[in-house]
């Protein structure tokens, strides 16, 4: 059983529109991306979105045009991969990384723990396709005054009080990698925004500062090709689909591993308190001897995932990471998180088998 299974992300329905849209000679900001963009916007319920080259992109984008004074300090959690963190450096800002609790997100207990005279914003993961506490992280950003920045590279079509992730924040980026829940078969990313002037700022910036054919900005080049962007708006077309089955893949697993005691799951306080839908983007669990469970299930050829190999963002030795107080909740966390595969790519049966599998390791170790 493959974690992630990219041969299995094409289907035959793509070769006619391939074709198709190959042969329309619209390579760059052609109609597909226009038309994602406004399909996004319909989805999110933003105002604008802006697809991008990659999240990491749009991420360093999106903050160079907050316009911050230089080497501010932004705020974000231990787990997470080392793009947000490089998104934030090279957008000339300091990276501060912050404890998350037992659900695998940031520490909104401890946020304030943080913020001192240099500190603009604050960015939180929505990782494993689970929203942060949101109303929380506003309230604190409201009274601090900083900025909320939503990062939703693992986000898409997860839910905080009904609405989705992408409309909490200033503005919020998402990742198209093809193992996304929204993926496309190259990279690709976007933001969304509430904020009109800040995304036409953006639109601007991405497209070398370019307005109608003439500069009036500074400027990078981040697009999305049309090709993903077809790609894209097919994919979405089924997203619906795709969420529902991940929840149910999750819910399955839940089942199985129900008498174990040796397992517990980040989300499962959450879904008591109706405000949550997560979208299980990936399936990450909390396991007793995680190591020795891996090794067994990888010599009965199923593959699991431990995010970042194990290494959470504070415990990579890089200069520009700044590190403040103890990560008791990341070390905690840490030892034990393992991802077990879900998506379009595994079936009833076979969660059905994984289960079995660690719940017989259980059973001898
Ligand atoms: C949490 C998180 N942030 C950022 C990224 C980076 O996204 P991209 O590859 O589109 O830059 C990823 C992608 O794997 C991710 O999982």
């Amino acid at each position: 059983m493959k974690f992630y299974n990219y041969k299995k992300l094409y289907r035959n329905k793509f070769s006619k529109n391939i074709l198709e849209n190959l042969k329309t000679g619209e390579f760059i900001l052609g109609k597909e991306v226009f038309k994602l963009e406004n399909n996004l916007k319909k989805y999110l319920n933003v105002k604008d979105v802006i697809t991008c080259g990659s999240a990491t992109s749009a991420l360093e984008i999106g903050i160079l045009n907050l316009n911050l004074p230089p080497n501010s300090e932004i705020i974000v959690p231990s787990h997470t991969f080392i793009a947000t963190i490089n998104g934030i450096v090279s957008a000339g800002h300091s990276p501060i990384i912050a404890d998350i609790d037992e659900t695998g997100l940031i520490d909104v207990k401890k946020v304030k723990n943080y913020i001192n005279k240099k500190t603009k914003a604050i960015i939180c993961v929505n990782l494993n396709g689970m929203m942060c506490e949101m109303n929380k992280l506003k309230d604190i950003c409201k009274k601090k005054n900083l900025y909320l920045i939503e990062e939703s590279a693992q986000g898409f079509g997860a839910e905080y009080n009904n609405k989705k992730s992408g409309s909490f924040g200033i503005f919020s980026v998402f990742s198209f990698y093809p193992t996304k829940i929204l993926g496309s078969f190259g990279d690709g990313g976007c933001i969304a925004t509430n904020n009109n002037t800040l995304g036409k700022k953006i639109r601007t910036y991405a497209n070398h500062g370019r307005f109608k054919g003439s500069v009036i900005s500074d400027g990078t080049n981040s697009r999305l090709d049309n090709f993903q962007a077809m790609i894209l708006n097919s994919n979405l077309k089924l997203i619906n689909i795709s969420i529902k089955k991940r929840i149910k893949l999750a819910k399955e697993y839940y089942l199985n591993f129900k008498e174990n005691k040796n397992i517990s799951f980040p989300f499962k306080n959450r879904k008591k308190i109706n405000k949550y839908k997560d979208v299980f983007q990936n399936f990450e669990i909390l396991v007793k001897k995680r190591n020795a469970l891996k090794r067994f299930l990888n010599k009965r050829k199923i593959e699991t995932l431990i995010q970042w190999k194990g290494v959470p963002v504070n415990k990579i030795k890089l200069k520009k990471i700044k590190l403040k107080n103890k990560y008791d909740g990341t070390n905690k966390y840490f030892k034990e998180c393992l991802c077990l595969p879900i998506g379009d790519h595994v079936n009833k049966q076979q969660v059905k088998k994984i289960s079995q599998a660690i719940n017989d390791f259980y059973k001898k170790n």
